[in-house]
Order: structure tokens, then sequence, then C-alpha cells
């Protein structure tokens, strides 16, 4: 058995040759995304592996085909990015990680949270300039907050657990209840939520191109002062909405980790040049936004557990025509 692993990143590296070691299967390591173009180096092997956040070109799975390899295996968990139909025209399985680490992400929110509730950026950028004072930049307490968390899968669950120790009173929305969780906590409608919090914090997956969950609408709903957290998917949120009403006054701030255009802007080096987008600048420069380039996902934990679970799941593919990431293409 041949695998081909796309897109593979420096710190990605060593667990899959750490795997490809202790399984005594062959994995080939291309730094390059899997693309039309590079999808013709596959030739002669049996699964494809990939992370991208690019969207996956429908006719790099019309070559799968031709040259006989019947699944890709996600290193990560989103498939917004995958045309289903084009897997399912060529009889291709999709696998993906559904969860490589739920703390991961749970704590972002909450360290993202924590900057934004003691002005960090504001005071580490004074005090980079070598000025020391207090003021103005006084913080709010975390504890005694009412945190609104939209979404109780996984990573809700597990950011559900971290504002509770943090004495924060924890409320929950989700269209499907997690049995795990005192069901007290939940609310029974998401505006609900969006008006009983200080904080809320959305783990929802996509909801599909103009399906905002944060937009002028819900935020006019919204306590005066709160803050909106994003972990999740940044097409959650009409940014320039979220931005207005920050820049008004009517909420206190936010924390980004994902932004509705993120893709091909995030995760590349663009130091010393203007951005493309000017609304994400003006965020960046914003000392009420904690924006980050989606990392809450980047911890060595989550890393090992997204090359090595992927590898995992095309084995089982392979080797027993079945594995429990397998994605139900509808
Ligand atoms: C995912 O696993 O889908 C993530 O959100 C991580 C990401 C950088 C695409």
């Amino acid at each position: 058995m041949k695998l081909i692993d796309y897109g593979v990143r420096d710190d990605e590296r060593p667990y899959i040759e750490e795997w490809s070691k202790e399984n005594q299967i062959e994995v080939k390591i291309i730094s390059d995304l899997l693309t039309k173009d590079t999808i013709e180096l596959a030739n002669g092997f049996d699964g494809v592996v990939a992370f991208q956040q690019l969207p996956y070109d429908p006719e790099i799975f019309d070559r799968m085909n031709d040259f006989g390899i019947k699944v890709i295996s996600l290193r990560n968990v989103g498939v917004d990015n995958v045309p289903f139909d084009s897997l399912k025209k060529n009889n291709i399985k999709l696998t993906n990680v559904p969860s490589y680490s739920p703390t991961a992400i749970a704590e972002y929110s909450v360290t993202g949270l924590m900057m934004l509730l003691r002005q960090m950026k504001q005071v580490i950028r004074k005090v980079d300039k070598h000025d020391l004072r207090w003021a103005p930049d006084i913080g709010r307490e975390l504890n005694g907050l009412t945190v609104g968390v939209a979404g109780t899968g996984r990573i809700g669950h597990a950011a559900i657990k971290i504002y509770q120790g943090f004495g924060c009173k924890v409320i929950a929305y989700d269209k499907y209840r997690n049995p795990d969780l005192d069901q007290s906590i939940y609310v029974d409608t998401l505006d609900e939520l969006l008006k009983q919090s200080d904080v809320v914090t959305l783990h929802l997956p996509s909801l599909g191109k103009g399906h905002t969950v944060i937009n002028k609408e819900t935020i006019s709903e919204m306590k005066d002062d709160a803050i909106v957290i994003n972990t999740g998917r940044g097409d959650l949120i009409n940014t320039q909405d979220l931005y207005d009403a920050v820049e008004s006054g009517k909420l206190y701030g936010a924390v980004m980790d994902v932004y509705e255009n993120e893709v091909g802007i995030f995760n590349t080096d663009r130091t010393g040049q203007d951005l493309p987008d000017k609304l994400l600048e003006k965020i960046i420069n914003d000392p009420k936004f904690i924006l980050s380039p989606h990392i809450a996902f980047y911890t060595t934990r989550a890393v090992k557990n997204m090359a090595t679970i992927s590898l995992n799941s095309m084995l089982e593919e392979l080797k027993d025509g079945k594995s429990q990431n397998e994605i139900d293409l509808g």
C-alpha cells in the first residue's frame, strides 16, 4: 500500500514520518496543495490525504477515479470546501478528523476573551513602546459573566466546562442537545441565548453562504456591551455589521479567529504590506478586536492527531472498506 499526503507543513511532517515507520506503509509527503495539476503526482498511489482551506477542484476527483484511487482522507474537520457531487459521481469516499482536540479550540475561546477583557492588545502595544502606565486600559472580569455557548458538540462542551471553572453562568443553545451536559443550561432558541448573554461564543459549523448568526438584526437583540467570540467559521458573522456595532459602542468588542474572507490571506506572510481586505485591516488595528489567523486549532496535540487520525482512517478504508470517520455524502 502507498499513500500520498498533500499540503503538508513542516510541523506535521515528523508525525507523518513516524506513522509511516510504525505502520510500515509508504507515505509520500508533498508540501504543495491538492489541485487539478498536483493530483497527477498521485498516479500509482492507493489513497490521497490532504488538508487545505482553498476549495478542492471537482476535476481532482475525476483524475483520482482515472488513477483508480477511491478514498480521500482529510486531516481536518471542515468539509465545506469539498464538492460532494464530484466525489459521488466518481464513487470516491471521504473521511475527516471529527475530533482532533476540542480543548485546543475551547481554550482559545477563553484566551481571546481574557485578552479582550484585560485590554491586552493595547497593554502589549504600550509596554512594547515602554509606556508602563495603567490608564486608560482598565479591565473587566470574566467571573460572574453570563456566557452563551452556541453549539454544544465536542468543542462547545469543552468550552462550557472551562467557562464554568471561571465562575461564569453558562447558558447554551443547540438544535441537537448534548445528553452529556446538564440540560438545565439550555435555552430554547438562539435568540434567547443572544438576549441573555454577556459573551456569545460560537462553536457551530458553517450554515452556508448568507446564513449568519451575528448580523445587524441579531446584534440589536443582544445586551449592550456584549462580546462575540468566533472560533468556528467566518461566514457565521456579517463582519461589517459586527464592526459597525463595536464602533458605535453597542458591543464591547469581539474575538475573531476566523474571518469570512480569510481563505488565501490567513497563513500567508504579508509583513510590511497593505492587506487586500480593508475591513480586515481596520479590525486588526482596532483594540476592541482580537484577531488571529485561524490558529485556535494550532497546537502540537491537535496537529499530531490530525496527521495520524487521517492516516488511520485511510488505512481502515483501504483494509476494511469502512472507517468510523467516513462522511455521509448524502
Ligand atoms: C478545521 O479543522 O476544519 C479547521 O477549522 C482548521 C482549519 C485551519 C481549516
